[in-house]
């Protein structure tokens, strides 16, 4: 598998708290990647560097290099804005805009300067066909994104991340919110998506891991433990901790 993303002797520190320690972890391309680890032990910060998220976070410093195909995303000539359309992400808890259906998925590439109506019909259509909601809300464009149920509105927001034609799919615990039917509707789109895209989730529960993910990284403390194929990670780890984490004695 080609690397797309290389984390280089990565530190990260929220004031003098040391959150992220001497990090080195190289993510493949169009393929599912997986964080996890107990609560806190920094899978959420690492997500963040990888769209300089933590930017907007007053005190977090950064030490180390963070390279996608080949660019420092942390050197000077990078655009944020452009980065974080081609590293896209989604949340715990689904946050559409108080806006229509056809409005979340617009306002992105309208932002990016897409004026034509037709053109935005193409791209809300597809985008939502990608996220496996189309047929669902198809006759609805126009109602508010709240009517939706939880699931729905999950998927509307990975339609929405996709809509401004990103490389990168950050998903931050994307189903903890959710039942067990909408998080399996996800978890089957996260598999078809890799195909054309680069997925990265933080999971809280180690089975979604071993079920969707080809790798496994397991933090503890700010340190990556291991990093390496899902099935290996679970079958037989290299680590000891990472065999006392993954047969539930600590976590
Ligand atoms: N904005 C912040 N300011 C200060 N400390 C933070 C902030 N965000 C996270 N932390 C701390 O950094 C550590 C890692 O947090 P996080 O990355 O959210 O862990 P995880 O996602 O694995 O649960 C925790 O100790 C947390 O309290
Ligand atoms: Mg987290």
């Amino acid at each position: 598998m080609q690397t797309l993303i290389d984390i280089k002797d990565l530190n990260l520190y929220y004031g003098t708290y040391h959150a992220l320690k001497n990090v080195n972890l190289e993510i493949p391309e169009k393929a599912i990647t997986a964080f996890i680890g107990p609560s806190g032990c920094g899978k959420s910060t690492l997500l963040r560097t990888l769209n300089r998220m933590n930017d907007m976070i007053a005190g977090s410093k950064i030490e180390g290099k963070v390279e996608i195909a080949g660019t420092d995303i942390y050197g000077k000539e990078v655009d944020v804005e452009t980065l974080r359309k081609k590293v896209g992400m989604v949340f715990q808890q689904p946050n559409p805009f108080p806006k229509s259906i056809y409005d979340n998925i617009a306002y992105g590439p309208r932002l990016h300067g897409v004026r034509s109506k037709k053109r935005l019909d193409e791209i809300v259509e597809h985008s939502l066909r990608k996220a496996v909601l189309w047929d669902e809300v198809k006759d609805y464009l126009k109602r508010s994104a709240f009517s939706l149920s939880g699931g729905q509105q999950q998927r509307l927001c990975i339609a929405r991340a996709l809509a401004v034609n990103p490389d990168i799919l950050l998903m931050d615990e994307s189903t903890s919110a959710l039942d067990p039917i909408s998080t399996l509707k996800i978890e089957e789109l996260a598999q078809e998506l890799k195909a054309q895209y680069t997925i990265v989730m933080v999971t809280h529960n180690m089975h979604q891991a071993a079920r969707v993910s080809d790798r496994t990284v397991f933090f503890l403390n700010g340190e990556v433990v291991e990093a390496t194929e899902t099935e290996k990670l679970f079958s037989n780890p290299s680590d000891q901790r990472t065999e006392d984490y993954i047969t539930g004695r600590f976590g």
